[in-house]
């Protein structure tokens, strides 16, 4: 199935909320990077787990419990496949691509992480995935060392070698498609470099496995991180997926119910995988819900919803590139990025930007992105930043693009 113009119009109907209207204009949805939108099919699941068969899992017999702990194992099995794990126990749930961060950063770093050590990371990291290692470090007195960017926010491969021919470095941690410019790094070829010298890397698939076909047996990376609300699932819902064997080796995160096999007064040991990281009730529905997205983006196909947002974003990036004043960040290869547009108009500020946009019905964030060290690299405090999806249209590029021209002609650009 190719994903056409008249197939996005199909699309589009499968989600209520692009029905809405803002002063009275359509909803022009343009924040997917922040969460995207719900396709019925989502939504209903939700409602249908509640209304039919709502009960705890993993622990009744009678029958809604094993039809409630079915369809949520069933979820498992999707994010397995969908992402091509070796098994369904390298699969945890977690609440969202943070969590999943932090649990690594706690499990595996204070196992793993000792003083004079070394984290690596960039400087197009969320800062989601910069607080956990800074955290980790300061309380273990290790250290953590950036590999710098480019003005077009290209990583500087150069760097990689010298950086992890260093015996203290313990792990590298890379945003595969950062959320604020949109670049795409090439993740398989610095697994290949780390596993070279025999260090572990864990991504931050947060905005590229809605977006980009995600092979983890293909990359090879020992740790991947996404969240379910970012690719049409409901929020509340993370993975984190590892390899089996560090995972055995890891100790739990949260201690609690269904994580354990037995308990006595001062010992405990834990259940199998994957359970040893789920512990307390989990976001049943809402994992429920995430399953039915993966239906839908199976249905679509993500190399066709890769192929929708490279159209969008070339012609995006084209017509942009046309305004007077107008700074755009990252890579100006459509190829190279993901459909994320982050740029300054004038001197007008994003908030104020975003304000003017918002009367003509478009969503547009605007801000630092959660991406700090990134803002200051780029020397600007803030940008505003479109990001696409597959139910988005080049129609709606041009709302845009005219709303564009109504903020410059406001400022008197
Ligand atoms: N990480 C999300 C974003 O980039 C919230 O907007």
């Amino acid at each position: 199935m190719q994903a056409t113009q008249i197939e996005v119009n199909q699309i589009r109907k499968d989600f209520p909320i692009l029905l809405r209207r803002i002063n009275g204009k359509p909803l022009v949805y343009f924040d997917n990077a922040a969460t995207t939108q719900k396709p019925s099919s989502v939504i209903t699941s939700i409602s249908e787990y509640y209304t039919t068969y709502n009960a705890n899992i993993h622990r009744a017999v009678y029958q809604i419990a094993e039809e409630a702990t079915n369809a949520f194992e069933t979820t498992r099995d999707k994010v397995s496949s969908f992402i091509n794990a070796h098994s369904r126990e390298e699969i945890i749930f977690t609440r969202n691509t943070t969590e999943s961060i932090n649990l690594v950063a706690y499990s595996w770093g204070r196992k793993n992480v000792g003083r004079g050590d070394t984290i690596i990371l960039s400087e197009l990291e969320h800062h989601s995935n910069i607080v956990p290692w800074q955290i980790l470090c300061q309380e273990r007195g290790a250290q953590i060392k950036y590999l710098t960017i480019d003005q077009d926010g290209n990583l500087d491969l150069s760097e990689l070698e010298s950086c992890t021919s260093n015996n203290n470095v313990k792990l590298i941690s890379l945003s595969h498609m950062s959320n604020a410019i949109g670049n795409i790094i090439p993740i398989k070829y610095i697994v290949k470099i780390a596993h070279s010298f025999g260090i572990p890397i864990f991504v931050d698939g947060a905005q590229s496995v809605p977006h980009l076909k995600t092979d983890v047996t293909d990359i090879d990376c020992d740790f991947l991180a996404f969240s379910g609300h970012k690719m049409l699932g409901p929020t509340g819902v993370g993975v984190l997926y590892a390899k089996k064997k560090i995972l055995e080796e890891m100790n739990p995160f949260i201690g609690g119910g269904d994580m354990i096999k037995e308990v006595h007064k001062y010992e405990t040991s834990y259940n199998d995988l994957p359970h040893k990281f789920e512990g307390g009730t989990p976001n049943i529905a809402d994992v429920i819900g995430f399953g039915k997205a993966l239906d839908y983006l199976n249905k679509i196909g993500i190399e066709n919803i890769r192929r929708h947002e490279i159209e969008l974003t070339k012609y995006a990036l084209e017509e942009m590139s046309n305004l007077k004043n107008i700074q755009l960040y990252g890579s100006p290869d459509p190829y190279q990025r993901g459909g994320i547009i982050s740029f300054n108009l004038g001197d007008i500020h994003p908030h104020d930007l975003a304000t003017i946009l918002n009367e003509e019905a478009i969503a547009i964030r605007s801000g630092h992105h959660c991406a700090q060290v990134l803002m200051e690299k780029l020397e600007v405090p803030a940008t505003s930043r479109a990001s696409f999806y597959i139910y988005n249209t080049i129609e709606e590029i041009n709302i845009f693009i005219n709303a564009l021209h109504k903020a410059m002609r406001l400022f008197r650009l």
